[in-house]
């Protein structure tokens, strides 16, 4: 179904889509790059009772208002649950209850707490609940389920009972807008939103895969025919992928044998070092390998490339005898998102004392399950052509690790 972008589209009897596309961020939470810019979904629940489930951003407020004036059609809003309370969901919260001072916010407690926290809102009617607790609105049911710290403590999912969708918060969301397709198999997915499913789910969910496990456990035996995101297309279709992709994430299990390289470089001698292993890799049939320049790319690229991939090479040069800030920022990225359970080996460069391979690789070794291949290649200012058949011998040993 294309999607009209001036008005709400039905997804479900009595449930609307009413969400829409941002294009004009240049960051997202102030911090990761979003080029392919991102969607805010929100959804609306019409019947016997009313009921909206989370807003949206404040770049789509407008937007957001108009399709869920138009969706809810002069009723009266009944309920209005929170799942989520990050702001880049919460824009139209104040508007929602100034319009409807008589609605009923449903959250638990840490919603309302947040609730307060954020905008000085006590609601005057509220309905907190609890974990399995459920909300009757006519044909459809809610059962809450708690999804603590995926990504923020007061994150739950509502699971519609009668026509068996999962409104998941930000889990299963993605980076990257809409673009006319709502529904993921509309789209290749694997081409066109896995890059930024993944980069999505590593830098905003990644350090938190026990919680993600413990609500795949709750969520056990549960039937789901559909599941509708806060961010990034609604599934429909072929649910095992989206559940599977974060199975395998949350469980910090590689999607692929494969080698993100990244490195630092100053005055180019490091990058060709890195772009050497890469094509001797590709010679010893490594057929999947990204490489990264860290001095001109987003962290969050590599930390998502780690998550994908069996290996990771990290290539710096020493600086003010520590390592390449921009590595630096690379490491502390890895370390917070829990990159974990991956072979690592190691490019150095310093042109008198090189402490950068002792650092990489010190602080590779501090993350939980991490095995090193083959011994940091060091170069002093630049590789000799003497240092070919060790180049060459830690290429054997990382294709040979895979
Ligand atoms: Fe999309 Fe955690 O907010």
């Amino acid at each position: 179904m294309a999607i009209t972008n001036d008005t709400e589209i039905k997804i479900a009897d009595d449930i609307f889509w009413i969400g829409g596309d941002d294009r004009t961020a240049a960051v997202f939470e102030g911090a990761f790059p979003i080029p392919e810019g991102v969607s805010y979904n929100s959804y609306l629940i019409s019947d016997e009772k009313t009921c909206l489930l989370d807003t949206c951003d404040a770049s789509i407020a407008a937007k957001f208002w108009k399709n869920f004036r138009h969706a809810i059609d002069g009723r009266s809003l009944d309920y209005f649950v929170i799942n989520h309370m990050e702001p880049d969901h919460g824009a139209g919260i104040i508007q929602i209850l100034d319009s409807y001072p008589e609605v009923t916010v449903v959250g638990n407690s840490k919603t309302f707490d947040m609730l307060y926290n954020f905008y000085g809102i006590v609601p005057k009617n509220k309905l907190e609940v609890k974990e399995g607790d459920t909300l009757c609105l006519g044909k459809h049911t809610l059962r809450f389920i708690f999804a603590v710290m995926v990504h923020w403590p007061e994150v739950m999912f509502s699971y519609d009972e009668t026509d068996k969708i999962l409104f998941s918060a930000d889990a299963f969301g993605t980076f990257k807008t809409l673009s006319g397709a709502l529904y993921a198999d509309e789209t290749d997915f694997d081409k066109e939103y896995l890059n930024e499913a993944r980069r999505y789910y590593s830098n905003i969910v990644g350090k938190y895969g026990s919680k993600v496990q413990a609500v795949f456990g709750k969520l056990a035996g549960t039937p789901i025919d559909m599941i509708c995101p806060l961010h990034g297309p609604i599934w429909r279709t072929d649910l095992g992928y989206i559940l599977g992709k974060y199975d395998t994430w949350s469980r910090y299990e590689p999607e692929e044998n494969g080698v993100v390289i990244a490195y630092a470089s100053m005055y180019g001698n490091t990058a060709a070092v890195a772009d050497r292993l890469a094509m001797l890799l590709k010679d010893r049939g490594v057929e999947n390998i990204t490489v990264y320049d860290v001095t001109r790319t987003h962290p969050s690229y590599v930390v998502s490339d780690a998550f994908r991939f069996s290996n990771i090479v990290l290539a710096a040069p020493t600086y003010n005898n520590s390592l390449h800030p921009t590595m630096v920022a690379v490491l502390d990225d890895m370390e917070v998102m829990a990159v974990q359970n991956r072979k690592f080996s190691i490019i150095g460069n310093g042109s008198w004392a090189p402490q950068s391979p002792r650092i990489m690789e010190d602080r590779l070794l501090g993350m939980k399950d991490m095995e090193k291949v083959g011994e940091p290649f060091i170069i002093k200012s630049s590789m000799k052509p003497e240092q070919m058949p060790e180049l060459e011998k830690l290429a054997d040993e990382i294709a040979a690790s895979l």
